[in-house]
């Protein structure tokens, strides 16, 4: 490799499922990344590294360079953007939906509606395509309170098992976009690695494609 390579990941499900396709390809970090503080990682290759930030984190690390790759989530790519990033690579792992969600029971009078989340971007654009007057108020967690407390109608949020709205008192209603894990890469580094990081790229297609 021409020096070395940046991998961004975030702590929690994409870094459990991410590191065994690392492992896959030869990348394991030196120090147990759950337990350590630290944020920057050496592995055992020598010319890669891994950094752990937050996954909102994670596509502007990328675009600017600071990272040369990521994984990320395609719920933060659809709600920030994905500009400056190319996104080669479906890895398949941290699969959910992104659904509307409502007490149990609820309808729609047809009037305007409001919705809570923490996706306002994605909020916003799937009720003007459905031609629906949504007042979008943005949380940062604990979305399916907000039915409950009376702050909203309906939430958009991630549902991977329906445990929590369950648990709430609440029902999927519909589903707005199916998620997994991609691999996005820094457009410029594309370019001036492309050998580097196109082989790295195929051969986590090829671990993909078995797992
Ligand atoms: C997500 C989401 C729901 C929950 C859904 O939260 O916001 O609360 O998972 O999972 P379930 O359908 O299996 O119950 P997460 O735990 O990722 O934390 P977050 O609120 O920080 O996103």
């Amino acid at each position: 490799m021409t020096g070395q390579l940046t991998i961004a990941l975030t702590k929690g499900r994409i870094l459990k499922e991410t590191l065994p396709l690392l492992a896959a390809v030869g990348i394991e970090p030196l120090d147990d990344v759950d337990r350590s503080r630290k944020l920057v990682f050496a592995t055992t290759h020598d010319d890669v590294r891994l950094v752990i930030i937050r996954g909102t984190d994670v596509p502007t690390y990328v675009r600017h360079g600071a990272a040369d790759m990521g994984v990320v989530g395609k719920d933060i790519l659809l709600e920030h953007g994905a500009e400056g990033l190319y996104e080669p690579l479906d890895l398949g792992i941290a699969r959910c939906r992104l659904m509307t969600a409502g007490r149990v029971g609820w309808r729609s009078d047809g009037g305007r509606i409001r919705v809570a989340t923490k996706f306002v971007n994605i909020a916003r654009r799937h009720f003007a395509r459905r031609g629906v007057h949504a007042d979008v108020i943005k949380l940062y967690g604990a979305m399916e309170l907000a039915p409950l407390m009376d702050l909203a109608d309906l939430i958009v949020d991630i549902v991977d098992t329906g445990n929590t709205l369950r648990a709430n008192g609440m029902e999927p209603l519909e589903e707005i976009a199916a998620i997994s894990s991609r691999l996005v890469v820094n457009k410029a580094a594309m370019r001036s690695r492309h050998a580097d990081i196109q082989r790295l790229v195929d051969q986590l297609a090829t671990v993909v494609a078995v797992s």
